[in-house]
């Protein structure tokens, strides 16, 4: 009768968590180490509380995996064409407002001669690295080849990008990676934070989208934000780096986050 009435009373206190906080805010909160968790993941549990439980249900099927997992396998692999690089005007005009003036600064700050894009896509961006730093070696890797062609300077690698790195295949001195480590669980970064510390990289640069109550400095652990998707603290993952620039963009429309990395 009691735990009865106990997991009632929880999902009464989660429902008006849930209330209070709104979807993201609760989400978040419920993934943290408050003194009321304990009653926001009970509630969690619950079927009807629809969103919550599914969202839930993907995060804890996903954090022990290393990668790639089903999910970003469904999403990107087996012969899926690469995700066109030109949908969305914001993301252009964030690419091109922040993303390649940063990329400028540190490639001249750091004396920057080989750039890995981690998630190439289409090959965009790549073929703009490419171009613009025409004496640099430029590789771009993704589970499916680019649609375009791409100069000669640049080379890309058809595949999984931990793999490769760790195999010593994929080197260079930034790494650049615009909406790809969201798609890794937890475990899957910190096997990509051991196998990139073991090579020569020494700037980082990771772009993801914002995505609901999730701020990436605030926390020093990862936090399953939406289906599929992780929003990772990459100061935390990379001790051996030190944060060189944290932005976010302002811009309306499909908003992101950008965070360089140097080694210390
Ligand atoms: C959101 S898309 C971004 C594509 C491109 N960077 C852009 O800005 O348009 C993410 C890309 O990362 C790729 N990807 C995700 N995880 C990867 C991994 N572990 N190894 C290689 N490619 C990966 C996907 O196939 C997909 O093309």
């Amino acid at each position: 009768m009691f735990a009865a009435l106990g997991r009632r009373l929880s999902f009464i206190f989660g429902a008006a968590m849930l209330a209070g906080l709104g979807r993201n805010r609760f989400y978040q909160y419920m993934q943290g180490t408050g003194i009321f968790v304990r009653f926001a993941r009970d509630f969690a549990e619950y079927k009807d509380a629809r969103w919550v439980t599914s969202q839930w249900a993907n995060a804890t099927a996903s954090a022990e995996d290393p990668g790639p997992t089903k999910l970003s396998i469904a999403e990107y692999g087996e012969g899926r064409p690469p995700v066109p690089d030109d949908l969305d005007a914001t993301i252009r005009r964030q690419k091109d407002e922040l993303y390649f003036p940063l990329i400028d600064e540190l490639t001249q700050s750091f004396d920057i001669r080989s750039i890995v894009e981690v998630g190439s896509g289409a090959g965009d961006d790549l073929i703009r690295l490419a171009n613009t730093y025409r004496h640099a070696r430029i590789t771009g890797v993704d589970f499916a080849r680019p649609v375009r062609e791409y100069p000669t300077n640049a080379v890309f690698k058809e595949g999984y990008a931990r793999d490769l790195i760790e195999s010593g295949l994929l080197n260079g001195d930034m790494l650049v990676a615009w909406g790809t480590f969201c798609w890794c669980t937890p475990y899957e970064l910190s096997l990509y934070a051991k196998a990139i510390k073991e090579r020569s990289f020494r700037v980082l640069l990771i772009v993801e989208p914002i995505r609901g109550a999730f701020e990436p400095l605030r926390y020093n652990h990862s936090m399953h934000v939406k289906d599929q998707q992780w929003g990772h603290n990459y100061k935390a993952a990379f001790p051996e780096f030190e944060v060189y620039r944290f932005q976010k963009s302002n811009f309306s429309g499909n908003r992101h986050w950008m965070i360089a990395l140097t080694k210390r």
